[in-house]
């Protein structure tokens, strides 16, 4: 297992668009080519492509030697819970100068507090003719959340509630008479005129490095691991995969952890209209699509809760899936996950091919639990789908914990899953 690379990978990666822009890396390097929507697709037999939208979603795919054919899918999203910086974000007061954010996604609070923060994004910056959208990641320790002290909360560690707009304003400066403002030191560091800024997407993200620990090296933990572990794992069993009868397709989304519902989420046009043009350009019609639809498959991978050692109450009775477990098959009675027991079994033959455990994921009857971009995609694009994860602690932390032997496992299995096709045969399905 790559340890560094991962590390690497989820470092170099605190925003969405970011980690677009390390897989985007990754799949040059692998000789993939990048198509515009904007423009005509000349797809080849045994081509490689990617296509971008918003920067923040990307989809790759490796077309066969034979040409048109199923796909073989698999999804993960880029996005994590953060805080977003607002425009005009400098609060005075009390001596200081704190900077004005609003949450993206559900957040665990707690985490944020008392460690070296920074943001990082994308900043909209003015050329001769219009502007052009620059990557943005500061490098600088710019903020952190200070905690009230205990003396000042006796119950601070009874029944800690937290207020977004009160309790969580990152400090940035003191007050000074020459005033300071977060665009300058931006456009500073950008090396561009703060005037030349228009607009910006930040996001706090925490400074300290993902690292792997304990006595063993067993586990790894850092921000972003879900769902980026899951993006490392796909992506990598997908440059790693040889030719196969299938379309290859790996799919990274953003905004899964708001709903899905912008123009680039799992929830948007951009899986079909990709999948659709990929079939157009091969000149197939309106049918030859659905056919291929149906003997594709999708494989939507987002982390899994792993059984908690100090809550182990919160677990299923008889689904516990544990840290350095093996693939986690999540399964909801409510269809909030894609897995049924047909797409279940799939899974569960590759995973045997690949000598990968499996191990199963259900709430809790009286738990809710979160849902996953699978079946908000299959609204745009029906397939036989499977919802896994790897399982994780402390799921939406800004510093998350996973096993580092499952990321080795879902590596495996989805070289082997990309190595395959689907074959049906009325009841029956042939992996080939
Ligand atoms: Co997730």
């Amino acid at each position: 297992m790559n340890q560094e690379n991962l590390i690497q990978f989820l470092s170099s990666s605190p925003t969405a668009w970011h980690a677009v822009e390390s897989v985007r890396k990754t799949l040059l390097a692998q000789g993939f080519k990048e198509l515009k929507e904007s423009q005509k697709w000349q797809i080849e037999p045994s081509g490689k492509y990617f296509v971008k939208r918003n920067d923040s979603s990307l989809i790759a795919f490796e077309i066969p030697a034979k040409g048109f054919a199923p796909f073989m899918a698999a999804a993960a999203h880029t996005d994590s819970p953060a805080f977003r910086i607002k425009p005009h974000p400098e609060m005075k007061g009390s001596g200081c100068v704190r900077i004005n954010t609003e949450g993206y996604g559900g957040m665990l609070c707690a985490p944020w507090f008392d460690r070296p923060l920074s943001c990082a994004g994308r900043i909209m910056v003015k050329t001769a003719e219009g502007f052009e959208s620059r990557l943005f990641k500061s490098e600088q320790d710019l903020f952190i959340i200070p905690s009230l002290a205990i003396h000042m909360n006796r119950g601070a560690n009874e029944n800690a509630t937290y207020n977004k707009q009160k309790d969580l304003m990152p400090l940035f400066a003191m007050e000074s008479k020459e005033g300071i403002s977060l665009k300058e030191v931006i456009a500073k560091e950008a090396g561009v005129e703060a005037d030349d800024i228009l607009d910006s997407d930040l996001l706090l993200y925490v400074r300290e490095e993902p690292r792997v620990w304990g006595v063993n090296q067993e586990f790894i933990s850092g921000g972003h691991l879900d769902d980026l572990y899951c993006a490392w794992g796909l992506m990598n069993g997908f440059v790693a995969s040889k030719p196969s009868g299938a379309i290859k397709v790996l799919a990274l989304f953003d905004n899964e952890e708001v709903g899905s519902l912008t123009k680039q989420g799992a929830y948007s046009t951009f899986f079909h209209d990709t999948l659709k043009r990929i079939s157009l350009s091969f000149g197939k019609d309106e049918e030859d699509f659905l056919m291929a639809l149906a003997e594709s498959f999708l494989v939507s991978a987002d982390n899994a809760h792993a059984i908690h050692p100090n809550y182990p109450e919160k677990a299923d009775p008889s689904n516990q899936p544990k840290m350095n477990g093996g693939i986690v098959i999540k399964y909801n009675g409510n269809q909030k996950y894609t897995s049924d027991a047909f797409s279940a079994s799939l899974m569960r033959r590759i995973c045997e091919k690949a000598e990968v455990p499996v191990q199963e994921f259900v709430n809790r009857a009286d738990m809710a639990g979160g849902s996953t971009l699978g079946n908000l995609s299959n609204v745009q694009v029906s397939l036989n789908a499977v919802d896994i994860g790897l399982a994780q602690l402390a799921m939406h932390s800004c510093y998350e914990t996973a096993g580092l032997k499952d990321g080795e496992y879902l590596v495996k299995a989805m070289k082997c899953y990309y190595e395959s096709a689907i074959r049906r045969n009325d009841n029956r399905c042939e992996l080939i």
